[in-house]
Formats: structure tokens, sequence, C-alpha cells
């Protein structure tokens, strides 16, 4: 091999390993080259003036936040409907006896439309309604367990043979769900696959539920209308809508759960839905818990390039133009207050930024203080393994970007510490 070809060879064979660890070069991965920056301040509402008290937050500030996001990020979504059409369609025992599963159709017309097929495990041992975890699934409910009474998808799938699931995949996400772990600890667990309620390509918004709502003469959202992870956002409230119907489970006490872009899912359906009782965000990066502002691995730019369909188009005048942002993630997260939030990252998950997750329960931390909400409960990021959780909870684990039983019994806890049980 001639040296130009062994020098090409290796960029490739390099650039080729940086994409497999889903760090792609060209970014920034060194925090002495993070910019500088000043963050936009919670308290301070749009005509400068602070907010003094927790009925200005919540009356004047945190609308105004909201409508930030909305508007710049994620994109308004329609009204909540008058109801949702649900239909029990099967149930029976599930892990040798030690759960039962109810799998429920939830429609958003009476007749047509996107069909959400909900999978819920509960323990069967419960004496009355349950709390629960409603998170969605990347790669259908059948890879959830190795349940054979959990149909195949049989919508467009990211993996497979023509974008077509097979049985082949059945129990390939379980790790990421642990519904043994979670049942034992008296939980039920919700999912839903998330291409039920958009495929995750982008189409100019043809599939999923976005045609539903178009105005007439409208091809597609507007500017300021939702993209895809808002309507992910959009349907996991549609499946709480059901769930608060449900006698088997603890309205009150639903969590809303998601990893990496549904990771930004679980945080956008909290900061839209306040009946989420408790928010957790796994890995979510740009776009998610991480600061936008410090450029540290995925960017604006980027994300809006190679996922154009899941923030609305106004997003994309923040590319390489920061800055300019009226919002942070930080106030994101602040979106929750006083509720709950849990943000989790991995020590190899560069991309995600690990710090900027914290940073943005961090500054979350004065609209926690200013409703007497409490806080972190650590004032520097913690070492690796070191959970640190009051009414915020942060941790940085071992490993990969993924969801793992070590996450899991950490919002176990959570959960538990919070709800008192
Ligand atoms: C890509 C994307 C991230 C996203 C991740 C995922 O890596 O850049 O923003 O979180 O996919 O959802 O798996």
């Amino acid at each position: 091999m001639n040296t130009r070809l062994r020098i090409v060879t290796l960029t490739l064979l390099l650039s080729l390993a940086s994409t497999a660890s889903g760090q792609p070069k060209e970014f920034n991965y060194d925090e002495s080259k993070v910019p500088k920056f000043n963050l936009p301040d919670p308290l301070k509402l749009s005509n400068g003036d602070s907010v003094k008290d927790a009925a200005a937050w919540r009356s004047e500030r945190r609308p105004q936040v909201l409508e930030l996001f909305r508007e710049h990020v994620y994109g308004r979504s329609p009204k909540k409907p008058r109801r949702v059409f649900a239909e029990v369609v099967e149930s029976g025992q599930a892990l040798e006896g030690r759960a039962t599963r109810k799998q429920v159709d939830i429609r958003l017309q009476r007749d047509g439309g996107p069909v959400l097929h909900v999978l819920i495990y509960s323990p069967a041992k419960s004496n009355g309604p349950t709390p629960a975890f409603l998170g969605l699934n990347f790669n259908g409910n059948h890879t959830v367990s190795n349940d054979p009474a959990v149909p195949v998808t049989k919508n467009w799938v990211r993996r497979g043979k023509n974008n077509r699931a097979s049985a082949d995949s059945r129990g390939t996400s379980a790790s990421r769900w642990q519904v043994d772990r979670i049942v034992k600890r008296g939980y039920s667990l919700v999912t839903l696959y998330y291409g039920d309620i958009d495929p995750d390509f982008d189409d100019g918004f043809k599939n999923g539920i976005h045609p539903l709502y178009l105005k007439k003469g409208q091809a597609k959202p507007a500017a300021d209308e939702w993209g895809s992870i808002a309507a992910w956002a959009w349907g996991l409230s549609r499946v709480l809508d059901y769930l608060h119907t449900d006698e088997s489970i603890d309205q009150t006490k639903v969590a809303v759960i998601g990893h990496s872009r549904l990771g930004k899912t679980s945080l956008w359906a909290g900061a839209e839905d306040p009946r989420f009782a408790i928010v957790i965000s796994n890995n979510s990066g740009c776009g998610g818990a991480a600061l936008s502002r410090r450029r540290f691995g995925e960017t604006v730019k980027r994300i809006n390039t190679s996922f154009p369909h899941w923030f609305c188009d106004n997003f994309n005048k923040y590319n390489d133009n920061e800055n300019e942002l009226p919002v942070d993630q930080h106030m994101l997260v602040a979106l929750m207050a006083p509720r709950p939030v849990y943000i989790a990252s991995a020590e190899q998950d560069r991309w995600a930024d690990p710090r900027g997750e914290f940073l943005s329960a961090k500054f979350a931390e004065p609209v926690y203080r200013l409703l007497n909400a409490g806080g972190l409960g650590a004032e520097q990021m913690p070492a690796v393994d070191k959970p640190v959780a009051d009414r915020l909870g942060y941790h940085i684990r071992t490993g990969k970007h993924d969801v793992t039983a070590y996450d899991w019994d950490r919002y176990l806890d959570f959960a538990d510490k919070h709800y008192g049980r």
C-alpha cells in the first residue's frame, strides 16, 4: 500500500470507529474549548424584571418559558383532545406469574388514524393501584421482553429488513426495560413503540399523527408547530389520559421516562404536562438535558441537520447561533419544578455532554429553591457511579450510551423516595 492510500485507509477506519462509538469527529470533546457563555436567567421575566416569589413564577414566568420553548425549540402541539378511544385487546399472566400483562389500543379518533399499542406489565401481587413508569421504546413492544404474547410491531422500524421487524428481535431491548426489577419493586411499566405515534424519519410529516392535526390548506406544520419530539411527547400525554381511566394504575404517580431522543421527549412531555409526577431523562444530550450553549459533543446545527424532523423549524435559527436562543435547557428542567426530575449520563457518552446534562439540573435549582422544593443535593458534578439526589437527581455511570439495570435501580430508588414508599 502506498503512503497516500495508507493514510486514506487509516482516516476511513478512524472515522468509522468514531461513528461506531457514537462520537462523530469534528465536534468538541475538550472541556477547555467550551466557549464562554451567559445563560438566560430562568428567574427574569422577558421585560427584565425579577421573579420575586413562587406565585410570580407560576403565573408569569413559567408560562413565558413554556411559550419560548414551544416557539423556538419543540413547536406547538394541538390541545388535549376531549377524549381518547381505548380498548383492552389482550391480558394475561407474564414472567412466570410474577406479573400481569395488559395490551391496550388507543386511538385518537373513533375510526381510522394511527393506533397506539400500549403494553402494561403490573406486579401480579398488588392490592390496589400501582405507581407506574411510562416510556416510549425504540424498536417495538415485542423487544421489551421475551413475552410471546406481545405482537411484533407491523410499523416502520429503523432496524430490520425493509424497515420491518421480525420475531428475531423479540426481547432484544429487554436489558433496557428490566421488567422483572420494576414489578418486583411494586411498580407497573407502561410502554409503547414511538413509531406508533410518528415513525422516526423525515417524510415531511406525511405519516404518524401530524396529518390529523393540520389546519385546512396546510401541507406541513408551521415553523412554530410540533416536530416529532413534540408529537412523541403529546402521544405520551394521550397514554396518560388513558391511564387516568385505568383502575390498576395510581394516576397521581406516573413517572415519564426516556432514553436519548426519547429522553429529550420525556423532558418535553413533563414540561407540557404537569400530570407527570416524576420526569426521568436518560442520556438525553443535545435538545434534552445538555446545555446547548456549551457546544460540547452534538451541537444544535448538527442535530437539526441530521434530524430535521425532530424540532420545530424555528430551531434552525440557532444553528451556530446558540447564544441567541432565548432559553437554554436548564430552563426546560425548571419547567418541571417543584416536581422531581432525574437526569442521568454515561461516562463514555460524550456526544451527549455529561457535564452539560449535570449543569442543566444545577442551573434549574434557583427555581426549585424559590418554590421551596430543595435542589440537587450537590454543589459539584459527582464522580462516576456516585449518584446524588434531592428533589433533582443526577448520576453519571460507568459505560456507554444505554439504559442499564444500574440506571433503573437509581430511578426506582428515586421514585420510592419521593412517593414515600
Ligand atoms: C443520535 C443523536 C442524538 C440522540 C441519539 C439517540 O446520536 O445525535 O441526539 O440522542 O441519536 O436517540 O439514540
